[in-house]
């Protein structure tokens, strides 16, 4: 039986990959529904602590988070992102990512970063932990502003050469984030393995959005950010319904009274 890592690849050049971020199980049940992979990455630093910057994301959030997550997920692949400063070393990657793999039971983490990584990605593969690649905008490695990559050659040939080398590494597949448009697309043509998109146009194999920005909660103006739904409004209308009925005593009923 193929594994949920190889169906992924071998969706590349077939059919679109999905993928969403989850941090908690009421969304993971519901996003597991539709999506291919579903992501607890370490954005939830922003969307549910308000941290200006990842970096200030530790291994319990992401452990506690993907616990909770863990519950909805029936078929789509889990993948955990590696905080801001657990995969220093190679031991050190090896000693966390097997703690989250233990805890979580996710099938694979992520991490941020290319030839810089080199010897972190090839032991954790080694010693079997499954790696998803994370290139262009590195959000735990970024202070100030976000911007895109590949804006010179330079920053091509290194993101092109660093796609190529987690490739060889063994990882199954590279988050593009906020890759330009002929870099993403020329990468995506070379690799056997999918890329997913954020930010880095429809030529990648997947693509993937913070959950809470696609649903509206986040208030957001980043670019490549779309709101699919407004699920704001949403919540303002059962809250203020809650509130009408309770104020003129239409709720609680008998019914919902013991
Ligand atoms: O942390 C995250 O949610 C991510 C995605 C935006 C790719 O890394």
């Amino acid at each position: 039986m193929l594994s949920k890592i190889n169906k992924i690849i071998l969706k590349k050049n077939k059919s679109k990959i999905i993928c969403l971020t989850a941090y908690s199980k009421n969304f993971a049940e519901e996003i597991d529904k539709h999506a291919d992979i579903i992501l607890v990455g370490d954005s939830l630093g922003s969307v549910l602590y308000n941290y200006s910057t990842t970096r200030k994301v530790n291994l319990n959030n992401m452990i506690e988070h993907s616990k909770s997550a863990r519950k909805g997920i029936k078929k789509s692949l889990m993948v955990v992102d590696m905080p801001y400063q657990t995969y220093r070393n190679k031991f050190e990657a090896l000693k966390n990512a097997r703690k989250v793999m233990k805890l979580t039971k996710c099938d694979a983490v992520k991490l941020e970063g290319g030839s810089k990584i080199k010897k972190v990605i090839e032991h954790l593969i080694k010693k079997n932990i499954p790696v998803m690649g994370h290139l262009g905008l590195l959000p735990q490695s970024t202070r100030g502003k976000f911007k895109f990559k590949g804006k010179n050659a330079l920053e091509k040939k290194k993101i092109m050469r660093d796609s190529k080398l987690l490739e060889k590494l063994g990882v199954f597949s590279i988050v593009l984030e906020c890759v330009e448009t002929s870099l993403s697309k020329k990468i995506t043509n070379s690799l056997k393995i999918p890329t997913i998109g954020i930010g880095s146009s429809i030529y990648c194999d997947g693509q993937v959005l913070v959950t809470d920005d696609l649903l509206g909660l986040n208030v957001t103006k980043i670019r490549f950010v779309k709101k699919f739904a407004d699920m704001r409004k949403l919540i303002n209308q059962g809250v203020k319904k809650f509130k009408l009925e309770v104020m003129s005593k239409k709720y609680p009923l008998n019914k919902h009274s013991y």
